[in-house]
């Protein structure tokens, strides 16, 4: 048998955290070998263009725009995927596994949508797949639900986990922007990408919130399981309603077990202000984790960023090469619950912050009243914002007692049609996280 010498890695994408990764590799590369016992040596990157300039120096016989060549080499023991998005980095994940190899990713959409199927190939392999990186950055998450919560029976998760949105929604909130203002000041900093639907429409977050909710729960939670809502309806005048009421509005990812279902939603919500949730700003990230022995913990830090992604990915990478110079295999073992049904949106039940136009005369307000009444709404308040004296209408914004998603839908359903109602400006859910 061949003596072994070093951790060979193939390092898939030279990106933003793939450049990371190739920065502190080198430069920690001692303290690493102590720790491990061989050597970390980068073997090859894959990237798409040869030509491309790079903020991260890599010797150019390093780089490759064939996947094979780290695929194929029998000499590499660990590959960091760092392409992002679904095609061709499940397809190369997945071959990795099949030929041995052991697989940190940060691909959050590959882990949502396959990861069950991954971590058993993995497993069926005797090798991990590790993707730490995958939800919340830098903050340590996925670790703690495998190892340091697992004693607990999780009953809710509360999460703003996507920094673009954060990001845009503080902007919007502090600095009374509309929401397409906000995101290209999101843009020209590089929080928000040129194309930024899957942050803005909520799905990155589904995606993430898939992954913490299968490993929370023991049981496979797909993003499709996910009611998906998106930021793009939010007014500045939704802010500033909300501050007036004693709310701000955040991006949320919700994942809980209710009579022995799974109710998982991302949507905007209104949160009240003194909640340590509602404070988080910016960028940044935090992850509330409900479990039975536990209590309350919260998870708080940077959700993405070259060296915060890296951090998670480096961390990984030392779990995976520690097990092989101790000679062990695949170690994880997933908590298996008994299944517990999704629960569909219609029946998950919230408080309602509905704001709309109607004619400003008597006799509106009973009509509106009586609308959400027949659909089991009850009215908490009803406040007057704004008169249009030449149109002759009013701006009201209503907040509602709790009330099931299926009645709301049915009482704006019912509102749209009134004639005296001019305009369902917004309805955003209001969450006490209790
Ligand atoms: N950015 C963050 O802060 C962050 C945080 C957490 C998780 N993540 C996750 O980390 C992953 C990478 O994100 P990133 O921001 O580093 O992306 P990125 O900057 O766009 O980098 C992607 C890299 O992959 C290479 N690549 C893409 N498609 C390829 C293909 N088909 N074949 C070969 N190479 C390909 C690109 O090559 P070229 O350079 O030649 O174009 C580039 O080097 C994603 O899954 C992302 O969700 C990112």
């Amino acid at each position: 048998m061949k003596q072994r010498r070093c951790i060979n890695i193939g390092l898939m994408g030279l990106g933003v955290v793939g450049g990371g990764v190739a920065r502190i590799l080198p430069q920690k590369a001692s303290s690493m070998a102590s720790q491990i016992g061989f050597p970390l040596v980068i073997k090859r990157v894959l990237v798409r263009d040869l030509k491309k300039p790079r903020a991260v120096s890599v010797p150019s016989d390093l780089l490759t725009t064939d996947a094979k060549d780290i695929l194929d080499d029998p000499d590499i023991d660990v590959v960091i995927e760092v392409i992002g998005g679904e095609s061709p980095a499940h397809d190369y994940i997945l071959a990795a596994l099949n030929k041995g190899k052991h697989v940190v990713t940060a691909n959050k959409e590959v882990m949502a949508k396959h990861g069950p199927e991954l971590l058993a190939v993995a497993k069926e392999k005797g090798v991990d797949v590790l993707y730490e990186a995958s939800v919340g950055g830098g903050i340590p998450i996925i670790a703690p639900f495998k190892h340091d919560l697992t004693a607990n029976k999780i009953t809710a998760i509360h999460a703003i986990i996507n920094g673009t949105t954060n990001y845009i929604l503080t902007k919007m909130a502090k600095e009374n922007l509309d929401f397409g203002a906000a995101l290209e000041e999101a843009k020209a900093l590089g929080y928000a990408e040129a194309d930024p639907t899957n942050d803005i429409e909520g799905y990155d977050a589904a995606y993430k919130l898939a992954i913490l909710a299968t490993l929370a729960f023991g049981q496979t939670v797909r993003p499709a399981d996910i009611h998906c809502e998106g930021i793009t309806r939010l007014a500045a005048r939704d802010f500033r309603y909300a501050r007036e009421l004693g709310y701000t509005i955040k991006l949320v990812a919700i994942a809980k077990e209710v009579e022995g279902t799974i109710e998982a939603r991302v949507h905007p919500a209104f949160l009240p202000e003194g909640l340590l949730l509602a404070k988080v700003d910016g960028v940044f990230n935090a992850i509330y984790v409900e479990g039975d022995l536990v209590g309350k913990v919260l998870f708080y830090g940077q959700g993405a960023g070259a060296l915060p992604t890296s951090s998670a990915i480096v961390a990984d990478v030392i779990e995976v090469a520690s097990d092989i110079t101790a000679g062990v295999g695949n170690r994880w073992r997933s908590k298996q619950s008994a299944g517990m049904p999704i629960r569909p949106m219609s029946s998950v039940e919230t408080r309602y912050y509905l704001r709309m136009i109607v004619d400003d005369r008597a006799g509106v307000l009973a009509q509106i009243a009586s609308s959400l009444g027949r659909n089991s709404i009850s009215i908490a308040s009803c406040i007057q914002k704004e008169a249009n004296a030449s149109a002759k209408t009013a701006e009201i914004v209503i907040m509602t007692h709790l009330a099931r998603e299926a009645g709301m839908q049915k009482a704006l359903g019912e509102l749209r049609e009134l004639s005296t109602v001019k305009e369902i400006g917004n309805f955003v859910r209001v969450e006490g996280m209790g």
